[in-house]
């Protein structure tokens, strides 16, 4: 391994890095990287990447937007900060929550601000159960979210995510967070069951959880429409519709988590569109402002603002506020986002650049080393298998999942590992040539690590 660079060195010595093996850190350093244009960023070496992941699924317009560069200079000129505590507003909120219930895919009466996706999930939490509170409901308090989801990572939001190293040692999930099936129809759909019966035993489960919890109890259901930290899962087509007449049988508030499937990545505006599930709520975040500046979002029903409006009049004032929720420089930032895809036509272009994504992702499911290629609109994964008959994954030990990333980082494409799947969801800038130089590298990629699995027999059960 080369010598570790001054800086590296600084950085281990005063940097804690969020999902990161703290301990192998220490050995291997940061990669640094310090400028980005368009959809490529350069290391501290010079050498350049193809980001792969928007970031963590944020860059939608790319690096080097002079439009938002400009936006927010002008926005921190004229008022760096003000906020919308006590009655105070400014242009720039009230135009964004105009253009964000004009665009959301339920109906929207109120638009809230925080400063993240784990911000608006938090206070989606809050507000279900300040609106049962409201409602003499004390009791219907419990959210359901699913395993392999991710929410974000405050304790609440945490809890709602479900994947086993965000809970472990840190004593979550809290009381009253549950966990229904995974609809990861590749990986836990039962020999035999079609897709079809498959979505029906995902709705059954969720039906069976809430019949035992008891319905009385049952406060809300969030979800993404297609999960992405948990290994972008695609559920089956018929899996939300099912899920909807559940929630509806219950009275159960269906938050629809768009951090990541909002602003065109699957093809329409929201993912809960693409998907066909019938929320009451959405939480946004990344492309909002495609990640130029921290910004989150939740859309509040007309139902539920009512019963804030009972509260205030109980209780003297709505007790809930970031100093930064609303801040006058990310609601420009997310104007200009906006007014960008909309006059770019962000939509139709990812319609068009799709079928090329989708295209050669399936095409790498005929690799010796992928069970599993899944792709919407401009995310997907690949799912390495050490069997692709039988579906047998490899020992976790190997680690298959970070070495495939690690070796197309070597290649100039930066992916995410999750589990023994690889993600992308590049900028949605990307063009059909882009998407191809991508996934030429990935198929190197690919035949190196089949090269590697092979030599090192890592197919061993
Ligand atoms: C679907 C989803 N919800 C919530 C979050 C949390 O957002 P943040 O990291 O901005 O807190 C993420 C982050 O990746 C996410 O993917």
């Amino acid at each position: 391994m080369p010598p570790l660079s001054n800086m590296a060195v600084r950085d281990i010595e005063t940097v804690v890095h969020p999902y990161t093996n703290l301990a192998r850190h220490r050995e291997v350093g940061p990669l640094i990287l310090n400028e980005g244009k368009g959809i490529y960023l350069y290391d501290d070496k010079g050498k350049r990447y193809i980001e792969g992941l928007a970031g963590l699924w944020c860059t939608a317009l790319g690096y080097g937007n002079e439009e938002l560069v400009e936006a927010a200079a002008s926005a921190m000129r004229k008022l760096s900060y003000t906020n919308v505590f006590a009655g105070k507003s400014h242009d720039a909120a009230i135009e964004l929550s105009e253009k964000l219930k004009e665009l959301a895919p339920c109906p929207a009466s109120k638009v809230l601000f925080g400063c993240s996706g784990s911000e608006a999930n938090d206070m989606q939490i809050k507000l279900t159960w300040y609106y049962n509170n409201a409602r003499g409901r004390p009791r219907k308090k419990k959210i359901i979210s699913r395993e392999r989801a991710y929410h974000g990572v405050t304790v609440a939001t945490a809890s709602l995510t479900g994947l086993p190293w965000v809970h472990a040692d840190f004593d979550l999930p809290i009381a009253g967070i549950l966990h229904t099936s995974c609809p990861h129809y590749y990986r836990f759909g039962e020999a035999g069951e079609s897709e079809e019966a498959f979505a029906d035993r995902m709705a059954r489960d969720l039906e069976d959880l809430i019949e035992r919890e008891g319905p009385d109890t049952i406060a809300a259901f969030i979800a993404e429409p297609i999960m992405g930290a948990g290994g972008v899962i695609v559920p089956p087509r018929s899996y939300f519709p099912k899920i909807n007449e559940v929630l509806a049988k219950y009275d159960v508030r269906f938050i629809g988590d768009e951090v990541i499937c909002g602003f065109g990545r699957t093809g329409n505006w929201f993912g809960t569109q693409t998907m066909g599930m019938a929320v009451n709520s959405i939480s946004m975040a990344k492309a909002i402002t495609s990640a130029y500046f921290p910004m989150g979002a939740i859309t509040i029903e007309e139902e539920l603002y009512q019963a804030m409006l009972d509260e205030s009049r109980k209780l003297g004032t709505f007790g809930h506020g970031f100093t930064y929720t609303a801040h006058p420089v990310g609601c420009a930032v997310a104007l200009k986002t906006i007014e960008i895809y909309e006059r770019i036509r962000i939509i139709d272009h990812v319609r068009k650049v799709a079928p090329v994504f989708e295209g050669r992702i399936r095409r790498l499911g005929g690799h010796p080393l992928v069970g599993d290629a899944r792709a919407v609109g401009l995310i997907g994964a690949l799912e390495l298998v050490a069997d692709k008959d039988t579906r047998r994954a490899f020992g976790p030990k190997q680690g298959i999942g970070a070495a495939c990333a690690d070796t197309l980082q070597e290649l100039g494409l930066i992916v995410r590992p999750m589990g023994d799947s690889v993600a992308f969801c590049p900028p949605l800038i990307i063009t059909a040539d882009e998407i191809d130089e991508m996934f030429d590298i990935v198929e190197a990629g690919l035949d190196r690590m089949e090269e590697r699995v092979h030599h090192e027999n890592l197919r061993a059960a």
